[in-house]
């Protein structure tokens, strides 16, 4: 615990600057260190170790059973082997101490020369056989942490993605916990090895002396406490850089990337992205130069009293032998032996100091995958519903992740079959939130949505999200194919295909694709096509129709459309919705007045509902809204 303390806020910590960046970050930066700090001791991480064992070599197994076992089985032989060698020597070396003439001496000690020599090649051939079947496993454990962590990634709830810790926490498995996986499994195994040689080494050295064995042992403290101090000053460190890590690589990714190359040139943002950076990388410099000073300092102190307790060692062996304790054909070989067993101990002090460092990281990995795991949504209770005869959200509240105010309070809207119902309101009025519920990507904090009589917070999600086709406001531009673009990892189907491409006005697009459908959209890759804002956002609408799913929700399926394509857009919902529902939101007033339903949200609230000669009359919000839009056509 001492050095607990004695870690805390080192001197040379990452100065604020005065400026409000590095002030934030600093703030973080001590927050999750002293955070940290309480749950990494050496004996905390000691009572972790057995479970991490369990964890990695579980892994291990799954990667490969066969290459597991072989990597541990040789591991062990050669660690016999080298036990056995060490006996074998000191058979030459009192065959070479007896009182005789030399060549007699030599003589005798020709066959446990030829055991050495024997011991010594096995355990070489061994030693290869078993960092072979290492190196195989490790790219295989890597494979199965990866796509564990991407199996688990791709399944948690959505609101994960709106906490920052979460994003912190993801970093660090993704960054550093995948290679420690396999990096502990391997240092597991190196363990196992370091324990059998050492055992090897200290019977001799206690067979010979027992005093020796106990002076060695305290010989090695300093080096393994610096070790593990260092490893955790270290470890401490980057987890507390996590965050301002983050927000560097997404700034260099900003700067490397094409999609933001013509707005970051526009601006002429260089400059202040690279200030930013340059301040970022200033900030994790000073943290890691700090760092390592301490890691050097912590590491002479331990080789200066290493070094006294070695001088120890050797002054007590001399002491033994002016004493006549021990007999000089002893003494040599209890050398040889001390020296052996210095070379286990600090192998084996190295493995387990790995051990340690890795696990740290391993822990992390660990620790995100069972919060992932946790924030997995539920399975259900009951099967998805088919279809629906009307969808009801009754009374829905919902508060983003962290957020004081909710973005929808009580919100009530309905839905039947073969209906077009629109979502209109004001910036930051809710929509697209409660498009989200809808599509049953966030869970309410209050009130249900019903398919009919189901609850859909009963059904498991991935069935129901079958059965909803979301073009979302934000659709992502996915560098694939025209055609994987719109099918979206459904089977394709040429006639499905070309109704939905004609549908939302795609057709024309990909007609003049030069590979048609099997144009990649990617231009950072060969014969990629780039495609126009809206020739984007039709091909997104292909995607909804093409899904034909009884529910389709379109979140400004229109916001980058020409006029032409607009007006055709909005016919071709009415026809998609002849025996299946849209739900549209849109700021174009003018396309939703024949909707069977307008529901107008303004604060997270709806405050206005009818169809729009109702709402006209009303003269609230939408007239107003409507009138205003009507006037710049129509002064
Ligand atoms: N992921 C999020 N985390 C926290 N708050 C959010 C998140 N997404 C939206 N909000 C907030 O919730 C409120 C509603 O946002 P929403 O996106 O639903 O508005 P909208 O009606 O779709 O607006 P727009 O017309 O601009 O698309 C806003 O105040 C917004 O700042
Ligand atoms: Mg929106």
């Amino acid at each position: 615990m001492r050095i607990t303390s004695r870690l805390r806020r080192p001197d040379a910590a990452p100065e604020a600057q005065g400026d409000e960046l590095t002030a934030e970050l600093s703030a973080f930066y001590w927050q999750a260190y002293d955070a940290r700090m309480a749950s990494v001791g050496f004996l905390a991480t000691a009572r972790q170790f057995p479970g991490l064992v369990g964890h990695a070599m579980r892994l291990s197994w799954q990667a490969n059973r066969h290459d597991t076992a072989a990597t541990i089985a040789l591991n062990l032989a050669s660690g016999v082997f080298t036990g056995y060698a060490l006996f074998a020597t000191t058979g030459v070396l009192e065959a070479l101490f007896t009182a005789g003439p030399t060549p007699a001496r030599v003589r005798a000690a020709l066959p446990s020369l030829v055991l050495v020599a024997v011991a010594v090649a096995v355990r070489s051939g061994l030693q290869s056989a078993a960092g072979w079947a290492q190196a195989r496993l490790k790219p295989q454990v890597e494979r199965v942490v990866e796509v564990r962590l991407l199996d688990l990634t791709t399944q948690v709830d959505l609101s994960a993605f709106d906490e920052p810790g979460f994003h912190d926490a993801m970093q660090r498995a993704r960054d550093r916990g995948v290679y420690a996986a396999q990096q502990v499994v391997s240092e597991v195994i190196s363990c196992v090895t370091g324990v059998v040689g050492i055992i090897a080494a200290a019977t001799v050295v206690a067979v010979l002396q027992p005093i020796l064995l106990a002076l060695l042992v305290v010989a090695q403290l300093p080096g393994g406490w610096a070790a593990v101090r260092s490893a955790r000053i270290g470890y401490l460190t980057s987890f507390a850089l996590a965050d301002s890590r983050r927000r560097k690589w997404i700034l260099s990714d900003l700067m490397a990337e094409r999609r933001t190359a013509a707005e970051l040139r526009s601006f002429t943002l260089r400059h202040f992205l690279l200030d930013r950076v340059a301040r970022l990388a200033a900030y994790a410099r000073d943290a890691e130069l700090a760092a390592a000073r301490r890691q050097a300092l912590t590491r002479v102190t331990a080789s200066a009293a290493g070094g006294v307790a070695t001088a120890g060692v050797y002054i007590a062996l001399g002491a033994l032998l002016a004493v006549g304790a021990l007999p000089l054909a002893v003494a040599g070989t209890a050398m040889l032996a001390i020296r052996s067993a210095q070379a286990s101990l600090t192998n084996l002090l190295y493995a387990v100091n790995q051990c340690y460092e890795e696990g740290l990281y391993f822990s992390d990995y660990l620790a995100f995958c069972a919060d992932a795991a946790a924030r997995v949504p539920p399975r259900g209770t009951r099967p998805a519903p088919r279809g629906f005869d009307r969808i009801t959200v009754d009374r829905v509240t919902f508060t983003y992740p962290g957020a004081s105010e909710p973005a929808l309070h009580e919100v009530s809207v309905e839905i039947r079959r073969g209906e077009v119902v629109a979502l209109v309101g004001e910036n930051g009025s809710g929509k697209t939130t409660l498009a989200k519920i809808l599509a049953g990507l966030y869970r309410p904090v209050a009130g249900t949505v019903r398919w009919d009589e189901t609850a859909i917070e009963d059904v498991d999600a991935e069935p129901l999200r079958e059965r909803i086709a979301v073009i979302a406001q934000d659709h992502a531009n996915w560098p694939l194919t025209v055609s994987h673009n719109i099918t979206m990892g459904r089977a394709a189907d040429p006639d499905m295909l070309a109704a939905a491409a004609a549908a939302s006005g795609a057709d024309t697009v990909i007609g003049s694709l030069p590979h048609g459908y099997d144009t990649l959209l990617d231009r950072q890759f060969k014969d990629g096509a780039e495609l126009s804002g809206g020739q984007w956002q039709r091909i997104a609408a292909a995607r909804g129709f093409y899904r034909s799913a009884p529910l389709l929700i379109m979140d400004e399926p229109t916001a980058a459309l020409d006029a032409r394509a607009e007006y055709a857009l909005f016919a071709s919902v009415r026809g998609h919705a002849a025996d299946r529902s849209v739900l549209i939101i849109t700021h174009r007033l003018a396309s939703v007045r024949h909707a069977d339903r307008i529901y107008v949200l303004g604060g997270g609230r709806v405050i206005e509902r009818g169809v729009h000669a109702e709402l006209m009359a009303l003269g609230g919000q939408y007239a107003e809204l409507y009138t205003l839009q009507a006037s710049q056509y129509d002064p």
